[in-house]
């Protein structure tokens, strides 16, 4: 079945079954390497992807779902040589450590900002409870939050 699914801004038509993880589109098909696969069950938040500005594991959101809606990664939060401001304040926090959840934390970072740009500590913890990191880099990633919204 050919599914057309907009990325980044960007329409693609995939060949694959409907019930296909979306994660797996952005991965093997459109080669968007940034969103992870981690637990596959939608228990630990490293394939978090944007869908029309809301987070959303990717892992268990199968393609068909996806069809039509606005998909970003962090793909489409800036580049390398023009990092957005979410990826800079990541930067100059030094949020990383393994850097396997990190994809996963700006998307819902990234979510939570767009509806709130202002938020509290408490906002934040919220916004995150379905992201693990097993570094236990938080207050880094949530200092980067914070400066993210300033
Ligand atoms: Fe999707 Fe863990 S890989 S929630």
């Amino acid at each position: 079945m050919t599914i057309t699914v907009n990325v980044n801004g960007q329409k693609h038509q995939v060949d694959a079954e409907p019930d296909t993880p979306l994660l797996y589109v952005l991965r093997n098909d459109l080669e968007l390497n940034a969103a992870k696969y981690g637990c596959g069950l939608g228990q630990c938040g490293a394939c978090t992807v944007m869908i029309d500005g809301k987070a959303a594991l990717s892992c268990v959101t199968p393609l068909l779902v996806a069809e039509g809606r606005e998909i970003t990664t962090v793909e489409g939060l800036g580049t390398i040589d023009n990092p957005g401001p979410i990826q800079r304040a990541f930067i100059e926090k030094q949020s990383a450590q393994c850097g396997y959840c990190i994809a996963g934390m700006m998307m819902s970072a990234a979510a939570l900002l767009k509806q709130n740009p202002k938020p509290s500590d408490d906002d934040i913890r919220s916004a995150l409870r379905t992201n693990l990191c097993r570094c236990g880099t938080h207050m880094r990633i949530m200092a980067a939050i914070r400066r993210a919204s300033e």
